[in-house]
């Protein structure tokens, strides 16, 4: 043997793992039963909280230089795909704690105030670290979230307010994206060509739809403007500054541009692995919103409309920061500017080839 030997139980520390399920029920003298699943499933959640963490660490750490290192991308992706599937495997757990009924939490719910969820620090990395702002982040008793957790996390949550998010370091990413303006090609003048022709061609189906009556039409049309608008705002710095304002979007203009040219442009090779870290960021947006999501039902199932341990609202507190608190909102509600595939511009010869990859077999000699 080329180490000393170990044993299962030291190696995985089971005999301390397992000997912190302490119901609180069982101390004040009335043993609830199903409080130990209440444990053993949080438990869980913060170990696999750990690992999340432990991932988006050294994911942070690719994004934090001044010049990612390209080759480190497919690790980076990687390793945000697992986050991905953590997250999709927990969201599982709820049914498992949902076989509880809400008479049998009741009968040792009192024991826990006023514990809350809303104190997980891990959880409240997380999100830290993934890029959720505080001001984006819903009042909870007049105070910013962190002044709920425990006093000695409370410094550490203020170091990683002030430091660089994966939402930070993928804007910055983006917008070293190289291709988007060359000199026989502009993307974002192109698209907001495409757009436009688009956006008129639909005009002129409406105009000549002989089934509309001229009211229809207007109303249509009316409904086209709107959408113009829309994408129009994208294209004028001015109210891409608003729209910033407003909150409608988080990204800088230049790192949107790119985020949606990689969207367009994914088959072309050298963009396959920055379309998948994309792709997966949405997977992950999605996963973390699911989760909420699931996580207010279960409340609503099982404290109606009572208050929360942690003194919300509960289930109504939960639902609403199940839809504002978003971090990849941008790359989400890209799909609202994507056009079809026949009106994308056409990228010039010299551009696709820089985007290939070539083998060149040695020359015979
Ligand atoms: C019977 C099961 C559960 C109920 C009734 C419940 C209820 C609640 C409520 C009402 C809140 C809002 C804060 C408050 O007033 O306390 C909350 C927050 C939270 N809970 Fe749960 N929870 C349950 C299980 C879980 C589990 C298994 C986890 C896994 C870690 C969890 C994690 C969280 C987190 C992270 C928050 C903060 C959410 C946010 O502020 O966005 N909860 N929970």
């Amino acid at each position: 043997m080329k180490y000393p030997p170990v044993h299962y139980h030291d190696y995985l520390g089971i005999e301390a793992l397992l000997g912190t399920q302490k119901r609180r029920s069982q101390d004040f003298g009335k043993p609830a039963h199903d409080e130990m699943l209440f444990i053993i499933v949080h438990q869980a959640y913060e170990l696999w909280f750990k690992q999340v963490l432990f991932e988006l660490d050294s994911v942070l750490e690719i994004f934090g230089t001044e010049k990612i290192e390209e080759k480190k991308m497919g690790r980076a992706v990687a390793r945000l795909e697992r986050i991905r599937d953590i997250i999709t495997h927990t969201i599982g757990q709820i049914d498992i704690l949902e076989t509880m009924t809400p008479m049998d939490f009741l009968d040792f719910r009192d024991y826990l105030y006023p514990a809350s969820g809303f104190q997980s620090f891990q959880w409240r990395m997380i999100e830290t670290k993934l890029g959720l702002p505080v001001d984006q982040r819903l009042a909870y008793s007049e105070s910013p979230f962190w002044r709920s957790l425990h006093p000695s996390q409370q410094e550490a949550m203020k170091k990683i307010l002030s430091e660089r998010s994966l939402f930070d370091g993928l804007e910055s990413w983006l917008e070293r994206t190289p291709f988007l303006s060359q000199p026989n090609f502009d993307f974002w003048k192109s698209y907001e060509q495409s757009v436009v022709n688009l956006l008129n061609e639909d005009e002129q189906v409406v105009r000549k739809n002989p089934r509309l009556n001229e009211a229809d039409k207007e109303k249509t049309i009316k409904g086209l403007e709107a959408t113009k608008q829309t994408y129009l705002n994208l294209f004028d710095p001015e109210k891409y500054r608003e729209l910033q304002a407003s909150g409608a979007v988080r990204f800088s203009s230049k790192a949107l541009q790119a985020a949606l040219f990689i969207m367009i442009y994914r088959d072309e090779p050298i963009l396959q692995l920055p379309y998948r870290l994309l792709a997966c960021l949405v997977d992950l947006d999605e996963k973390m919103t699911e989760w909420r999501y699931r996580h207010a039902l279960m409340a609503q199932r099982m404290l109606g409309k009572k208050i929360g341990t942690g003194g919300s609202s509960g289930h109504e507190y939960l639902k609403s920061a199940t839809e504002k608190h978003k971090i990849f909102a941008d790359l989400v509600n890209l799909a609202s500017f994507m056009i079809p595939s026949s009106q994308i511009p056409e990228l010039p010869e010299n551009i696709r080839e820089q985007m290939n990859f070539f083998f060149r077999a040695p020359k015979s000699s």
